[in-house]
């Protein structure tokens, strides 16, 4: 559990337009989560995610495994640059790729995923992004919304340290749905790490515990 008050050294991961890390970004200016960006690290080297981390003078990596021709050499890759930063949280901000084994066991505990639906239902390989919304809204859902987790071994299985609900509305399309929930991944990711960052969070099988303030 982390104790001082120093910020959270957290690099994140992303594979898209990066709305997620925007959202960090803001909440640790406006001095709602102790925190520090150190490193943005993307498999997709047009992600919008890398260029909000150039503008905010946030180190960004390309590190794709299509650079590799084995994969320990890019678990090797990543992990020289989640140590060159000193990284202490990895948080997975709309990263669209498996994170590999040795990371995940380097990091254990120490890796939050947000995920735009309630978990454990539609999540999954291949249920990521649109196809979540899509599958929601096939189902005849009453309710979504986002979780943010614990990264374990396999895909969106860990346990969950924060949810929250949105409504499915009758005229929904997966757009709308998808505009909704992530006004909530916004506001619950960053709370997330704040519950990091102030050493609250214990890991007890699938139980996060928060400590009181
Ligand atoms: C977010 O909705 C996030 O929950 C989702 O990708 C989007 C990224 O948006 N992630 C997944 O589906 C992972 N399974 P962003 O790039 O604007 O943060």
């Amino acid at each position: 559990m982390k104790t001082s008050d120093e910020p959270l050294r957290v690099t994140v991961f992303a594979s898209g337009r990066g709305s997620n890390l925007e959202a960090i970004l803001k909440n640790i200016n406006a001095g709602k989560v102790n925190a520090r960006i150190v490193a943005v690290i993307s498999n997709n080297s047009k992600a919008g995610a890398l260029e909000l981390a150039g503008k905010n003078n946030i180190p960004a990596y390309h590190i794709s495994q299509k650079q590799y021709t084995d994969e320990h050499l890019f678990s090797d890759a990543l992990l020289k640059v989640l140590q060159q930063h000193n990284t202490q949280l990895i948080a997975l901000a709309g990263y669209m790729k498996k994170i590999p084994l040795p990371v995940i066991r380097a990091f254990k505990d120490r890796i939050l995923n947000i995920h735009p639906a309630l978990l454990p239902s539609f999540g999954g390989h291949g249920l990521y992004g649109h196809f979540v919304h899509e599958a929601v809204l096939n189902y005849g859902c009453k309710i979504s919304g986002a979780t943010v987790h614990i990264v374990d071994e396999d895909y969106d299985t860990g346990p969950p340290v924060c949810q929250q609900c949105v409504p499915v509305l009758e005229n929904d399309t997966p757009d709308t749905l998808a505009a909704r929930v992530l006004a909530v991944e916004h506001e619950i990711f960053s709370q997330a790490i704040q519950l990091f960052a102030q050493g609250r969070v214990q890991v007890k099988g699938r139980r996060v515990i928060i400590a009181d303030r």
